[in-house]
């Protein structure tokens, strides 16, 4: 009996052509450039239009062209994964929105909480329903606007210099090749920590109608991250996910040819760098450019990548993520 694996035959990405600076957000809040570049990495960030993009819209655009290079029609699709913690409404996700704008009705979709590990949970989804025969090709998708969750003055600006928006796509098929394809992938959370990096509002759980109870005008309506508790544990778990892809599958740190890792932080991502022992061109840092896009962020690094040559037929890739939650994942791929 042959065995059936997946495979991600098609990249794209999608950002708003309005990009926002360090020096622009020095018009908001007391911060600079040198503060951010040195902290984070980033330089610059993209930031949605209202009237042109919504997070399904960005999504649609990436799944366009992840599709179109994939050489498939939307309809070739049965199933969508959808990862963002930005959804355009409170409920039918955003998921919904762009299988309507992609006119594929009747496919299934699921919705993925996972913040910034969104995206590798995702493509382990679409991963698990293509391997056990239930669908063979999955459109899996990581968008964010988080420029409207985040407070632009000088109290929230330890969260608001650092997140983006923007949208990501692959195409992931059935194959039966098992020299090209996802080898596995590696999901993991810790609720205990749910309050380090959240989004309170709009919550369920109180007493009033949400708005009724003036959280418009809260804190609780904007992201709230202990930015040194979220960097502490992220460099720990990035590297055991990273090891237990790489251990489930024979293979060593020195194999890796790309490591596309969630774009948290630039010196996050470098310090993994380091303890893997890869040389600065086997990982692949994009968040100069667009900040941290959550889900986003490695399906753009991922396309990024691949359209600069750096990821080719028969390459090791490993992705890792992490995240609110606090969630973390890897993926490693014979590409
Ligand atoms: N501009 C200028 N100053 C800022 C600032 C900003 N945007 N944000 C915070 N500061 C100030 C603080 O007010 C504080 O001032 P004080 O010493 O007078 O009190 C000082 O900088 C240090 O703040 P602190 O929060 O300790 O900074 P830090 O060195 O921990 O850096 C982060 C903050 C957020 C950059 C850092 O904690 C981090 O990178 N954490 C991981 C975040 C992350 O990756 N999140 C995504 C996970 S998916």
């Amino acid at each position: 009996m042959t065995t059936t694996y997946s495979r991600i035959t098609g990249l794209g990405f999608y950002v708003p052509d309005n990009v926002v600076t360090n020096d622009d957000l020095t018009q908001y809040m007391e911060t600079s450039d040198a503060w951010i570049q040195e902290r984070t990495g980033i330089k610059q960030r993209r930031f949605f239009t209202y009237g042109k993009d919504t997070n399904a819209s960005m999504a649609t655009a990436a799944a366009r062209m992840a599709l179109d290079r994939a050489g498939l029609e939307p309809k070739a699709v049965d199933l969508i994964v959808y990862a963002t913690l930005s959804p355009d409404y409170y409920f039918p996700g955003s998921a919904f929105l762009m299988q309507r704008e992609l006119g594929l009705e009747g496919c299934a979709v699921i919705d993925v909480r996972q913040q910034c590990s969104g995206f590798v949970y995702a493509l382990s989804i679409a991963d698990q329903f293509i391997k056990t025969g239930m669908y063979k090709t999955a459109l899996v998708i990581g968008s964010e606007i988080q420029s409207t969750l985040m407070d632009k003055t000088t109290e929230g600006r330890n969260v608001a210099v650092i997140f983006g928006d923007g949208a990501g796509a692959a195409v992931v098929q059935a194959t039966t090749d098992p020299e090209h394809r996802i080898l596995s992938t590696h999901l993991h959370a810790d609720g205990r920590y749910a309050e380090e990096l959240y989004l309170k509002d709009p919550g369920s759980s109180r007493e009033d109608h949400f708005i009724n109870a003036g959280t418009a005008d809260s804190a609780d309506s904007s992201v709230v991250m202990n930015g040194n508790t979220v960097f502490k544990h992220a460099v720990v778990r990035f590297m055991e996910v990273i090891n237990e892809g790489l251990s489930a599958n024979g293979y060593q740190a020195s194999d890796v040819d790309l490591l596309v890792p969630h774009q948290a932080n630039i010196r996050i991502s470098e310090y993994v760098r380091q303890q893997m022992g890869l040389p600065e061109e086997k990982v692949f840092n994009n968040i100069q450019y667009y900040g941290n896009t959550t889900a986003a962020s490695i399906p753009i690094a991922l396309t990024e990548a691949y359209e600069q040559g750096r990821v080719k037929s028969g390459d090791l890739i490993c992705l890792a993520a992490f995240g609110s939650g606090f969630t973390w994942g890897s993926a490693l791929i014979k590409w």
